[in-house]
């Protein structure tokens, strides 16, 4: 009698938010970067997602996913890259031995749930992709390492590969031709800076209008100030944002931080046609945090953006009362934030769940 079992896994995977930022592609097929990236990585139990893999026998003949409850397209060449590469590594096994179910000839049904807003410039693709190769791998059981899966999750969406890891991650862009060498590296573990926190303002949930994907690949057709920052200007931030998280430097952490955000909006705008991510809600956080580093006297707040008017602001416990109260002060008469205190969220991006 054919075997009728229903397979599953569960697991979440958190977004990270980049402090160096991925943007543009130098093969778009194997999503391999034109620069190295780094990023944090979220607590789970703010910005997640929970994502099922199953797979049996009685599922019909094609692979679905369903997230939030819509059903979306799979045969992309980016979410197919992922079931392949996932299940050649189960055929392997099967191969190995003989034993075990043939799971990786049966349909896969994908089911994810985000808990934050999706492809508004929160990282939904990074924490999605994540999510989605460590659910297919927990159910095929593979032995596979997080560097290993953060290659594959790379294929799903770039910032994926961060993902994987907590803490404070760089995605190295690597140099082989067929993307080898291009995955995640942890710098530090969260609790290497255990007093690092991130607010998080959601400006407006609404998908943005241009993904990352389709924003990036116009950057790099138009965009001169895009080479610049490719080849000297993001080196440079990768290797200062480096130091500063090795030394727990907030200053140097939180500069780089600003200027890379506006170092990746500024390329934004020289594309052509230009692409406006930022908002007036997203100036006027910008203003706040400059407000509150001038009152301090020194930098303890820093804003970023990713592609996506949401704002995520790094700063360090001690300064909890002086950066919310700012913000939410300032923010509450803004157009955008009025009456959406609770759309303020803390995030701890110490306590992660080590894997
Ligand atoms: P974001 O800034 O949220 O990462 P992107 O433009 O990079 O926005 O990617 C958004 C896309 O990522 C969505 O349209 C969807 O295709 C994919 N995505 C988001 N969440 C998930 C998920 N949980 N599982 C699979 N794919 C997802
Ligand atoms: C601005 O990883 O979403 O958030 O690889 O095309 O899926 P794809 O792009 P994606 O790009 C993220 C861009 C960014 C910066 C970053 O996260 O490093
Ligand atoms: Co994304």
């Amino acid at each position: 009698m054919a075997d009728s079992t229903v397979y599953q896994a569960s697991t979440t995977a958190p977004v990270n938010i980049a402090v160096v930022k991925y943007w543009g592609k130098r093969d778009p097929k194997l999503n391999l970067p034109t620069n190295s990236s780094l990023s944090v990585t979220l607590s789970q139990s703010d910005l997640r997602t929970h994502t099922t893999a199953a797979c049996s026998s009685t599922f019909g003949s094609d692979d679905s996913l369903l997230l939030n409850g819509s059903p979306q397209d799979v045969s992309g060449a980016r979410t197919q890259a992922c079931f392949r590469e996932l299940r050649s590594l189960r055929a392997a096994l099967e191969a190995a031995d003989p034993s075990l179910p043939k799971l990786s000839t049966l349909t896969l049904k994908i089911v994810s749930e985000n808990n934050f807003p999706t492809a508004a410039g929160l990282a939904s693709s990074a924490a999605g992709f994540a999510a989605l190769v460590r659910a297919i791998a927990d159910l095929y059981q593979l032995p596979a390492t997080k560097t290993e899966l953060s290659k594959i999750a790379r294929q799903g969406s770039g910032s994926a590969c961060r993902s994987l890891f907590g803490g404070y991650v760089a995605w190295d862009m690597g140099s082989a031709a067929d993307g080898s060498d291009s995955q995640a590296v942890e710098i530090a573990p969260a609790s290497h800076w255990p007093n690092m926190r991130a607010l998080i303002l959601v400006a407006s949930a609404e998908k943005k209008g241009v993904s990352s994907t389709a924003g990036m690949q116009t950057t790099v057709a138009t965009s001169e100030l895009f080479q610049r920052r490719a080849e000297i200007v993001v080196p440079k931030h990768m290797e200062q944002m480096i130091k500063a998280v090795k030394d727990k430097d907030f200053e140097l952490f939180g500069k780089v931080t600003m200027m890379e955000s506006n170092s990746f909006h500024a390329t934004c705008l020289d594309t052509f046609p230009p692409i406006f991510y930022l908002n007036d809600t997203s100036r006027a956080a910008i203003r706040v945090v400059e407000a509150i580093n001038e009152k301090a006297g020194k930098i303890i707040a820093a804003y970023t953006f990713d592609a996506g008017p949401n704002c995520v602001i790094y700063f360090e416990e001690e300064h909890m009362a002086e950066v919310a109260g700012a913000i939410k002060s300032v923010l509450g008469s803004v157009e955008g934030w009025e009456g959406k205190g609770e759309e303020v969220k803390t995030s701890d991006a110490a306590h992660l769940d080590e894997r």
